[in-house]
């Protein structure tokens, strides 16, 4: 995204990927897209597919106490809405828009090592192909996931880290089933959290809330079948069940370092935060900041204006802390709390029935999910 975006200002940049294209074009991973995030691919150019099979959704659905209730985004927020497109697919769209360009795009590089952080020219030396590769840059932006070589680059006591793990973790499907609801349902149950999410008209995601630790082989698909029927089910209304065409536990963290810069180097999405999935922020998070830092670094080349760089930091992590907050805020009042008390639960179930009867409640839910305009 930022390649493109930077593409399109007369910016060149050498996109380095670890993984190979097969592996990141098929990686399961987030679905939901604020309007933001849609109105950026669009203006990039790359909204075509997004366009087409893309699902708009209106509202959500929030389950307790055995009735669902609509949050309806769209009359909420003036017409804003969310679209369900895989991660992947966003990843395939940007892929061929980058190729289409012809500059650089490496898949599967290695030993990528980053040095002269304190420079004005910082250095990454990479292999590719047998080759030892350097390149002396401008600028590097570490763009590479929480796991990547760019935030332990830089030197220690430069970031401070903010840190929250939560007692519990997601179990995910993906079911060859179509969706048996039209919009996502989140469902608050004494067993534990459940999401009905979808990829497709023909594609169901559906997640369940576990223990940390828990161990995937105890988990058969008619187990998870079973407790999504006892957490999700309503009189009336049926789970369409199908192949399972992927399983997989993610755990629920909360991870922010400030700041998200270090001289040259420029910390972008899961490199910089990491957010609970509940709150749908993730990948939107990153197009964030990469919008910041592409318009950044095009006023640095265009006017030697480096006032946007200089403010990078504090302009990204403003929405870095309103998302941390509003998934930290659905995350607490969707999950079963372990160890937590009935008064606790009690005050889940009184949040709850606030944000499902207030339209101003539920007008500050639907203002964060569907991505603020302004923070
Ligand atoms: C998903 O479809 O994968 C999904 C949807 C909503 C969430 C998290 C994940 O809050």
């Amino acid at each position: 995204m930022l390649a493109q975006l930077l593409h399109l200002k007369g910016i060149d940049s050498v996109v380095l990927e670890d993984r190979s294209r097969e592996y990141v074009e098929h990686r399961i991973r987030a679905g939901v897209l604020e309007q933001g995030t849609v109105d950026l691919l669009h203006e990039i150019g790359v909204g075509e597919r997004l366009g087409r099979e893309g699902l708009v959704h209106d509202g959500i659905e929030i389950q307790f106490a055995g009735e669902r209730h609509r949050i309806d985004f769209a009359s909420l927020t003036g017409g804003r809405r969310i679209t369900v497109y895989g991660q992947q697919e966003v990843v395939k769209d940007l892929i061929a828009a980058r190729l289409k360009t012809g500059r650089p795009l490496h898949f599967e590089v290695d030993d990528v090592e980053i040095s002269e952080v304190d420079s004005d020219f910082p250095l990454i030396r990479f292999g590719h192909d047998d080759d030892e590769i350097e390149l002396r840059c401008d600028f590097i932006a570490g763009c590479d996931g929480f796991h990547g070589v760019c935030r332990d680059s830089i030197p220690a006591g430069v970031l401070t880290a903010f840190e929250r793990e939560y007692p519990f973790a997601w179990l995910g499907i993906l079911a060859a089933a179509a969706p048996s609801n039209e919009e996502l349902i989140y469902a608050h149950h004494e067993r534990g959290f459940a999401l009905h999410s979808m990829r497709s008209p023909e594609v169901t995601r559906l997640y369940l809330q576990v223990r940390p630790d828990e161990n995937l082989d105890e988990w058969p698909d008619d187990r998870i079948w079973e407790e999504l029927r006892l957490r999700l089910g309503l009189e009336g209304w049926t789970l369409n069940t199908g192949e399972v065409l992927e399983k997989g536990i993610t755990g629920m963290r909360s991870f922010v370092v400030e700041p998200m810069q270090h001289w040259r180097l420029f910390l972008a999405g899961d490199a910089a935060h990491i957010v609970p999935a509940t709150g749908a922020k993730g990948l939107n998070l990153a197009v964030a900041d990469v919008r910041l830092l592409a318009a950044a670094i095009a006023a640095w080349y265009r006017d030697g204006d480096g006032s946007l760089l200089e403010r990078y930091s504090a302009d990204a992590l403003r929405r870095v802390w309103r998302a941390q907050h509003f998934s930290w805020f659905m995350t607490s009042m969707l999950h079963r709390l372990e160890g937590g008390d009935e008064f606790d639960s009690r005050l889940q179930l009184a949040q709850l029935a606030y944000v499902c009867s207030s339209e101003k409640a539920a007008a500050s839910l639907a203002e964060n999910y569907v991505g603020l305009e302004h923070v």
